[in-house]
C-alpha cells in the first residue's frame, strides 16, 4: 500500500466542469455529482476503464451520458468506483449520487460536523469521502456548487468562487449556488454551512479592484475577529507589494471552525480556519497567538497564487507549495513586526523540531519519495525545511534575482499542477544560472553537519569548511550539498572587520560551499578576527566550529547580526549546562559560570535594544533542543542544570530582574503593537527567572500580576509562574482562571495546557485526572493537542518519566483515538519517534508501548505507517 514518486503518471480522465448538489442533512446528506469528462490526450494506458476515488460513500446511483448504469457496469470498492467501458473518443457526461453521514466522520476529512455547522476538509485526500472523483490534483476542473438546506438551521450556505443565485424551496428549505470561475483540483473545494454571523470589510487591489471580504464565525465570536481581518488586509497588500501578486476573485471568504486537524485550508476563496487563528481579543489572546494568526491568515492567502493558481502535480510535490508559501508568510511575519525576533523564533522551532525530525526514523526530503498515508507528510520537513531551501534560493540569487524567478515560474505555470524541479528551473531561467547540485537538497533528508577550522596568517584567514550528513533511512550515503553560508568578522574592539575575497573588498559575503571539503580564503585582514559563521542562519544545518566561552560572550556583545548575536547567547549557556551535566552525572556539586552572569547582566543593562530581542537574549535553550544534542539524552540532568541556571542568575541577578520588570510592568489592556509586545515579553521573561527563587516576594508579584491582569499575555505569564513553583495560591489561581474563562475554547486549551506542560512532581497525576474533565473532550484536535499532545511533546521530562508511565498513557490515547480520528493519532505517536535517542530501559519501554500500537486491530494506515516506521 506503499505509494511512489518513482510511479506517476499523467491521469487517463481529465474532468473539465463539475456540477454539484448537495441536500444537506447532519446524518444523511446527498450529494449529486455531474462530471463532464474526457480522454486525456496524454494518457499513457490503453485501458477503457474509469476508475474514480472514493471512500465511505453510500452509492444510490450512477449514469453514463443519461444512461443508468446496471450493476454489471461497474465494480465497487472499499475506496473506488470502477466503470468497466467509457468512451474514449468524445467527451461524456457521469452522473453520481450518493448518501454521507456528516455526523459519524470523526476524522474530520471529507464533509463533516463542526458544533452545529457543516464543513469540509478535502486536502490531502478528502474529496473522495464527498463522492465518487479523480481526486488528484493533477486533474483541474471548473466547479459549480448548489447548496440545499433547511433555512433555520443552515441559514449560511458557502462554497467556493462567487455566489451565483439563491432561494427558497417547500418545507422551510433553501438554496444558494456558487461558481468558481478558476479551475482547480479537489482538494481546493470546500463548502460551509450553519448559523453563522460575519465580519463584513472590503479591500482595494493595486489595479483598483473591490474585493469583499467576509469572517463567517459563531455569534459569540464576533468580537473576536477583528485582527484576523487586519491581518488580510495587510497579506493582501504585501503580496502585491512583495510579490506583484493580486487577488483574483470578488469575494474572500474565511470561516472558523472549532473542530479542525490542522492550522487552515487554503479553499479557493473559501479559507476554512481553526478557531485558534482566527479568534482573538486582548483578553482572550496572547500576543504570540496573534502572532499566528497573522503569520497563518497571510499563509492561506498567499496560497491563492503559490497553491491555488500553480498547483501540486502530485503530493510528492507538497513542499512546492507549503515550504513556498512558509517563506513568503515568514517574510511577510518578519516584515510586520521585526524580523530579527521573527527570524530567530523560526530557526529555534526548526532546529528544536525539525533537526529531530530529520535525526530520526522517519526523516524523509522535502520531496518525499514514498508514503503510505500522505496525511503523515504534512511535516515540519516538508514545511520548515521545504521554506529554508527557498530561503536559500533567495539568498544565493539575492531578493531582485528571487523575484525574477518567482515572476516565470507564475507567468509559466499560471493554471498548471506542476513539480518542485518545475520551480527551481524557474529560478534558473530567470537568473541565466545553474542550479544542479542545489537541486539535491530536495532529494536528501538529514541534517548536514559543517565543521569549519581556521588560519590566520599574515593578513589572510583561511577557513576549511567540511560537510557531512549522517545516514536517513533508506539513504546510507549522501552527496555534497550546495550550502550558502553567509559570513563576516569582527575586530578585537568588536566593529566590523573589512576583507578581501575574490578581489573585492567587503564587511560580509555570503560563500558558496560546494565540495566535501572546501577552502575560503579571506584577505587584507589587519589582525586575526572573530568569525561569525552562518549569519542570519542561511542554511539549515549544524554549525562546528571551536570556540571559547569569552568568544561567545564577545559575539553576543558586539555581533552586528542579530541572529548570531543570539546565537552566541544560546551556545554560551548551552555550553555551561553541559558541563553542569556531566556534574550531575559525576555526582559533583554544581557551581554558577561567572562569564554568563556578567553576558546577562549587561542584557538586563542595555536599554537600547528592541525589548522583544533582548527577551529573547535572555531565553534558555530549550529542554528538548539540548537532548537533542546529546548521544544519551538524560532528561532528568538536562532539567536539573537548566534550572540551575535559571536559579543561579535568578539569584545573582534579582535585583535586575526586579528593576527590569517594574520598568517594564504596566497593568494595560493589552494592545498588539510591537513596543506593547516588547515590554510585556520582557517583563514576563524577569518574572519567570524570579519565580525560580521560591521567595514569598516573588509568589507575591507572580500572584498580583496573575489577579490584576487585563490582557491574556499577561495573565497566562502570571498563572504560569504560578503553577510552576510551589505558590501556595496555585490551586485557587487555578481554579479561578477556569471558572472566568470555561465559556470561552481556546483560553480552556491553554488551562489545559498549561498544567500538562508544567515541571512540578505532580504533573502527571494532574493529567490523568485532567482526561476525567468534563471540558476534556478526545473527539476534539485542539483539546487533545492541549492536554495528550502538550504532555508529550512538551513536556520531556515528566513524559519521559522513567517508570513508563508516561509512554503507557500515551499509547493509550493513541489506541483511542486511532478509531475516532486517525490523522491525530498519527501525530501523537510522533512523541515515540524519537526512542533511540534514550538509554535502555527507556528504549524497552517505549518500543514496547509502539510495538502494542502496532498490533491494535483495525489500526488506521496513519498510525500503521507512523508507528511501524518509527520501531524499523
Ligand atoms: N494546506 C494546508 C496549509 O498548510 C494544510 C492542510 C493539510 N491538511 C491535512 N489534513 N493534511 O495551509
Ligand atoms: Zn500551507
Amino acid at each position: 500500500q506503499t505509494v511512489y514518486l518513482k510511479d506517476y503518471t499523467p491521469p487517463d480522465y481529465l474532468i473539465d466542469q463539475v456540477e454539484l448538489v448537495f441536500e444537506l442533512d447532519e446524518q444523511r446528506t446527498l450529494v449529486r455529482a455531474g462530471l463532464d469528462v474526457r480522454r486525456n490526450p496524454d494518457s499513457r494506458s490503453a485501458s477503457e476503464a474509469l476508475t474514480l476515488f472514493g471512500e465511505e460513500l453510500l452509492l444510490v446511483g450512477i449514469s453514463l451520458d443519461g444512461q443508468a448504469l446496471a450493476a454489471g457496469d461497474y465494480t465497487l470498492s472499499d475506496e473506488a468506483l470502477t466503470i468497466h467501458r467509457v468512451p474514449g473518443d468524445r467527451p461524456f457526461r457521469i452522473d453520481i449520487e450518493n448518501i454521507i453521514d456528516p455526523q459519524a466522520n470523526t476524522a474530520l476529512e471529507g464533509l463533516y460536523l463542526s458544533s452545529s455547522m457543516l464543513c469540509t476538509q478535502c486536502e490531502a485526500q478528502g474529496f473522495r469521502k464527498i463522492t465518487w472523483f479523480l481526486d488528484r490534483p493533477d486533474v483541474m476542473s471548473r466547479f459549480t456548487t448548489k447548496l440545499i438546506a433547511d433555512k433555520t438551521q443552515y441559514p449560511v450556505l458557502l462554497s467556493n468562487g462567487n455566489k451565483i443565485g439563491a432561494g427558497n424551496l417547500d418545507g422551510g428549505r433553501h438554496w444558494v449556488a456558487w461558481q468558481d470561475p478558476f479551475a482547480k483540483p479537489c482538494y481546493l473545494f470546500a463548502l460551509v454551512a450553519g448559523q453563522l454571523e460575519y465580519v463584513a470589510d472590503e479591500f482595494t487591489t493595486v489595479s483598483g479592484r473591490r474585493i469583499a471580504l467576509e469572517i463567517f464565525v459563531e455569534a459569540h465570536n464576533v468580537d473576536k475577529c477583528g485582527h484576523a481581518m487586519q491581518s488580510l488586509k495587510n497579506a493582501m497588500r504585501w503580496d502585491e507589494e512583495t510579490y506583484g501578486l493580486e487577488y483574483d476573485l470578488d469575494l474572500y471568504m474565511i470561516v472558523a471552525v472549532d473542530h479542525f486537524n490542522m492550522g487552515a485550508m487554503e479553499n479557493k476563496g473559501l479559507n476554512v480556519f481553526n478557531t485558534k487563528f482566527v479568534l482573538a481579543r486582548p483578553d482572550t489572546a496572547t500576543d504570540s497567538d496573534y502572532e499566528h494568526i497573522e503569520g497563518v491568515i497571510g499563509h492561506e492567502y498567499f496560497h491563492n497564487w503559490s497553491g491555488n493558481r500553480v498547483t501540486c502535480r502530485d503530493w510528492f510535490q507538497l513542499s512546492l507549495k507549503e515550504g513556498f508559501t512558509v517563506f513568503r508568510d515568514q517574510q511577510f511575519s518578519g516584515d510586520r513586526s521585526s524580523p530579527a525576533v521573527k527570524r530567530i523564533e523560526d530557526v529555534n522551532m526548526l532546529r528544536t523540531r525539525q533537526f529531530a525530525e530529520d535525526a530520526g526514523p522517519l526523516a524523509h526530503p522535502i520531496r518525499p519519495e514514498a508514503y503510505i498515508e500522505i496525511n503523515n507528510f504534512y511535516t515540519l520537513t516538508v514545511y520548515e525545511k521545504g521554506a529554508e531551501v527557498v530561503r536559500m534560493l533567495h539568498t544565493l540569487l539575492g531578493a531582485a534575482g528571487f523575484r525574477q524567478g518567482c515572476d516565470l515560474y507564475f507567468k509559466r505555470h499560471d493554471g498548471q499542477a506542476v513539480t518542485c524541479e518545475d520551480f527551481v528551473k524557474a529560478m534558473e531561467d530567470a537568473n541565466g544560472v545553474e542550479l544542479t547540485q542545489f537541486r539535491r537538497w530536495y532529494s536528501q533528508a538529514g541534517t548536514p553537519v559543517l565543521e569549519v577550522e581556521q588560519a590566520f596568517d599574515a593578513g589572510r584567514l583561511t577557513l576549511t569548511v567540511k560537510q557531512s550528513c549522517p545516514p536517513t533511512p533508506n539513504q546510507p550515503e549522501k552527496l555534497p550539498l550546495h550550502v550558502p553560508i553567509k559570513l563576516g568578522f569582527l575586530a578585537a574592539d568588536g566593529s566590523p572587520a573589512r576583507f578581501q575575497y575574490r578581489g573585492e573588498f567587503c564587511e560580509e559575503a555570503t560563500v558558496s560551499l560546494t565540495e566535501a571539503e572546501q577552502r575560503f580564503v579571506f584577505e587584507s585582514l589587519t589582525e586575526k578576527p572573530i568569525v561569525s559563521l552562518l549569519r542570519g542562519f542561511s542554511a539549515p544545518v549544524t554549525l562546528k566550529i571551536d570556540r571559547d566561552p569569552e568568544e561567545l560572550a564577545f559575539l553576543l556583545s558586539y555581533d552586528s547580526d542579530t541572529f548570531n548575536r543570539w546565537e552566541a547567547g544560546q551556545q554560551l549557556v548551552s555550553r555551561i549546562i553541559f558541563g553542569l551535566i556531566a556534574d550531575i552525572q559525576a555526582g559533583r556539586t554544581l557551581t554558577a559560570n561567572p562569564v554568563l552572569t556578567e553576558a546577562f547582566r549587561a542584557i538586563l543593562a542595555d536599554a537600547g535594544a528592541d525589548l522583544s530581542y533582548r527577551a529573547l537574549l535572555l531565553s534558555l535553550p530549550d529542554e528538548g533542543y539540548l537532548g537533542g544534542q546529546m548521544a544519551v539524552v538524560d532528561v532528568e540532568a538536562i532539567h536539573q542544570a537548566r534550572e540551575f541556571v535559571r536559579l543561579s542568575l535568578a539569584t545573582a541577578l534579582s535585583a535586575e530582574f526586579q528593576r527590569v520588570y517594574a520598568e517594564h510592568h504596566q497593568d494595560e489592556s493589552g494592545c498588539f503593537d510591537a513596543s506593547a509586545v516588547g515590554r510585556r515579553r520582557l517583563k514576563n521573561a524577569c518574572l519567570s527567572y524570579l519565580t525560580a527563587l521560591e521567595k514569598p516576594d516573588s509568589y507575591a508579584l507572580a500572584e498580583t500580576q496573575f489577579r490584576s491582569a487585563r490582557n491574556m499575555t499577561d495573565q497566562i505569564a502570571a498563572l504560569s509562574a504560578v503553577v510552576n513553583s510551589r505558590n501556595p495560591t496555585k490551586a485557587d489561581c487555578l481554579d479561578s482562571f477556569y471558572r472566568q474563562w470555561q465559556r470561552e475554547a481556546l483560553v480552556v486549551d491553554k488551562w489545559f495546557t498549561l498544567q500538562a506542560t508544567c515541571h512540578m512532581p505532580e504533573t502527571f497525576a494532574t493529567v490523568q485526572s485532567l482526561m476525567q474533565h468534563p471540558a476534556f473532550d478526545m473527539k476534539t484536535p485542539n483539546r487533545v493537542r492541549s492536554l495528550v499532545g502538550a504532555f508529550s511533546q512538551s513536556n520531556p521530562l515528566h513524559f519521559h518519566a522513567r517508570n513508563g508511565d508516561g509512554y503507557r498513557f500515551l499509547a493509550d490515547r493513541v489506541i483511542e483515538l486511532n478509531t475516532l480520528n486517525p490523522q491525530i493519532a498519527a501525530r501523537m505517536v510522533g512523541g515515540f519517534a524519537q526512542w533511540r535517542r534514550y538509554d535502555t530501559d527507556r528504549q524497552a519501554l517505549m518500543t514496547r508501548e509502539l510495538r502494542r500500537i502496532v498490533e491494535t486491530e483495525h489500526l488506521s494506515k496513519d498510525v500503521y505507517e507512523i508507528a511501524s516506521k518509527s520501531l524499523a
